[in-house]
C-alpha cells in the first residue's frame, strides 16, 4: 500500500506554503513543480530538512519535470501571476489562462485519475479552463475560494465578538471576487444565530470587509497577495479528498442548474470525499440573496465568456 501523492504546481508563495501545510499534516508525498530551475528543488530540500525538527515523515520533491508528478492523487494548481496593488483579479485573466491550460495538459497526461484543485486567479474562470482542458468529469475539477472567504468572515466575526474561531460556522456563496455572497443568515456562533449577537449594521460591515479581504492583504503586503490562508484552505480541501472525509465545505464547483446557474464554476457548499465533489448542496435563499447570487453568477459568466474557450 503506497502513500498518497500530492502535486503542487507553482512553488511560489501559495504553492510552497501549501506543500508546507500538507507535509506537516503528513497527507502524503509531495511534488512541488515550477518553471524556475532550482527554486522548487531548493524549497523542497529545505522542507525535507525541517522533517527531523517537526517530525513529519513524507517526501517532498522539487522539480521542473512533469514526469515526477506521475500518479498523483490530488493536484493543486497555484501557478500564475499574483495580483499587484490596484490590479483586479480579472486583469490576470489572459495570462493565467495560458499558464493554467498548459499546466493542466501536462498534469493530466501524467495523472489521468487525479482530482484537481485550482487556486490560480481569477479563480472561477481558471477552474473552468482546467475542466475544459482536462476533459475530466465535473467532480474531479474544483476551485478553492469559498473555504478562504468563509475563513475570513469567521475571523472577522470572532475578532468582533472576542470569541474562539472554532465556534463559528459560516457560509459564503458565489464568485471569488467583490461579488461574493456571504450568507450571514446561516452564520452561527456556538450554535447561536449570528443575527442574535450582532446588529445588522455591524454584520454588514463584516460582510463588506470579507468581500474586500484579499485586497486588504494586497495593500498591506505591497508585493504579492495572501498566501498563508489560501494555501491552508486548499490543503483542507485536499485533506477532505485524500481521507474521504465527506466534509461539507464551500468550493468552486461546476454547476448544471443548481442555484439557477448553468455551465459555470461558482462557489457553493459541496460534499468533498475521495471522488472529489460528491454532491452540491442547495440551500434555500431569500429573494435578496438569490438576486446577489444572480449578479455574482453574471460576473463570473462574463469572465468565462471573455475567454472564448
Ligand atoms: N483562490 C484564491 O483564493 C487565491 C488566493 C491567493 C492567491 N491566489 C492566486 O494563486 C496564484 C499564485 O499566487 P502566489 O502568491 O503563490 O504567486 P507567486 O508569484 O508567489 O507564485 C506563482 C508561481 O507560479 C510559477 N509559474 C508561473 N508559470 C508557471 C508554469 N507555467 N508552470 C509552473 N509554474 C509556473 C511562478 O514561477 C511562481 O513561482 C495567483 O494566481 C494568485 O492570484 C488565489
Amino acid at each position: 500500500m503506497g502513500r498518497k501523492k500530492i502535486t503542487v504546481v507553482g512553488a511560489g508563495n501559495v504553492g510552497a506554503t501549501a506543500a508546507h501545510w500538507a507535509a506537516q499534516k503528513e497527507l502524503g508525498d509531495i511534488v512541488l513543480v515550477d518553471i524556475i530551475e532550482g527554486m522548487p528543488q531548493g524549497k523542497a530540500l529545505d522542507l525535507m530538512e525541517a522533517r527531523p525538527v517537526e517530525g513529519f515523515d513524507v517526501t517532498i520533491t522539487g522539480t521542473t519535470s512533469y514526469g515526477d508528478t506521475a500518479g498523483s492523487d490530488v493536484v493543486i494548481i497555484t501557478s500564475g501571476l499574483p495580483r499587484k496593488p490596484g490590479m483586479s483579479r480579472d486583469d490576470l485573466l489572459q495570462k493565467n489562462k495560458e499558464i493554467v491550460a498548459s499546466v493542466t495538459k501536462a498534469i493530466t497526461a501524467q495523472s489521468p485519475d487525479c482530482v484537481i484543485i485550482v487556486v490560480s486567479n481569477p479563480l472561477d474562470t481558471m477552474s473552468y479552463v482546467a475542466k475544459a482542458v482536462s476533459g475530466f468529469p465535473k467532480n474531479r475539477v474544483m476551485g478553492m475560494a469559498g473555504v478562504l472567504d468563509t475563513a475570513r468572515f469567521k475571523v472577522f466575526v470572532a475578532m468582533e465578538l472576542n470569541v474562539s474561531v472554532e465556534d463559528i460556522q459560516a457560509l459564503v456563496l458565489g464568485g471569488h471576487g467583490d461579488s461574493m455572497v456571504p450568507l450571514s443568515r446561516y452564520a452561527t456562533v456556538g450554535g447561536i444565530p449570528l443575527e442574535q449577537l450582532l446588529p445588522p449594521e455591524k454584520i454588514e460591515q463584516l460582510v463588506a470587509r470579507t468581500r474586500k479581504a484579499g485586497g486588504e492583504i494586497v495593500a498591506l503586503l505591497k508585493t504579492g497577495s495572501a498566501f498563508y490562508s489560501p494555501s491552508a484552505s486548499a490543503v483542507q480541501m485536499a485533506e477532505a479528498i485524500l481521507k474521504d472525509k465527506k466534509r461539507i465545505l464551500p468550493c468552486c464547483a461546476y454547476l448544471e442548474g443548481e442555484y439557477g446557474l448553468s455551465d459555470i464554476y461558482f462557489g457553493v457548499p459541496v460534499k468533498l470525499g475521495s471522488e472529489g465533489i460528491e454532491q452540491v448542496l442547495e440551500v434555500s435563499l431569500t429573494e435578496a440573496e438569490q438576486e446577489l447570487v444572480n449578479q455574482s453568477g453574471k460576473a463570473v459568466a462574463e469572465s468565462i465568456a471573455s475567454l472564448k474557450i
